[in-house]
């Protein structure tokens, strides 16, 4: 049972991928160059393939950490109610922090997360998200750094989920309607 069959349309293939995370990790490079005690914290578990292939693609000397939060379980949309389900392993204090997420939906995750971090005295937080689908968005959040802004549909692989399926998929496509209705 292949994967491929369920995936409506392929939106980024693994070229494309690799291409714009190398740009990202560039542009990070440079806008941290003068910085030391960098923190590169992915969000568990979608950010896992992007956090891997975009920190190798940072020049600069930085640590890396993660933290989990509550996600959707089985649905499509998010709940609002979010909860840490694993800290990170390090202080934060005086560090310059990048969170590093899948996909910027609703923003109610990152809302809570800035939130959080903002008091645990980092010397700046910034977010870098691979997507974004700002037509979704109820909270006030914006990504500092973007890989690709993707439209009002359900997408999978390259880290992200359905029903914790289909994240090892290599490229990121629109999932079939019929898998998740
Ligand atoms: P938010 O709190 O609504 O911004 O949701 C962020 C989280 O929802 C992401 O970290 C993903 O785990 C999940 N998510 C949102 N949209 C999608 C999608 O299209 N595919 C897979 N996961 C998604
Ligand atoms: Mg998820």
């Amino acid at each position: 049972m292949s994967m491929d069959r369920d995936i409506a349309k392929v939106l980024y293939t693994e070229q494309q991928l690799k291409q714009r995370v190398a740009e990202l990790g560039a542009e990070i490079s440079r806008d941290y160059a003068d910085k030391d005690n960098i923190i590169v914290v992915g969000i568990l578990r979608g950010s896992y393939i992007f956090m891997a292939d975009l920190t190798r693609c940072i020049t600069l000397p930085c640590q890396v950490d993660f933290m989990a939060l509550s996600s959707y379980g089985k649905g499509t949309s998010s709940s609002g109610q979010i909860q840490i389900k694993k800290d990170l392993s390090e202080t934060i204090d005086g560090a310059h922090v990048i969170i590093v997420e899948d996909i910027l939906d609703s923003g109610n995750t990152l809302a809570y997360l800035s939130k959080i971090l903002e008091f645990r005295n980092a010397a700046s937080i910034k977010i870098c998200t691979l997507l974004d689908k700002p037509s979704r968005r109820v909270k006030a959040v914006s990504a500092d750094y973007c890989g690709f802004v993707v439209p009002d549909e359900f997408v999978v692989g390259y880290g992200l989920d359905y029903a914790e399926k289909y994240r090892n998929l290599p490229y990121i496509g629109v999932l079939k309607p019929e898998i998740y209705s």
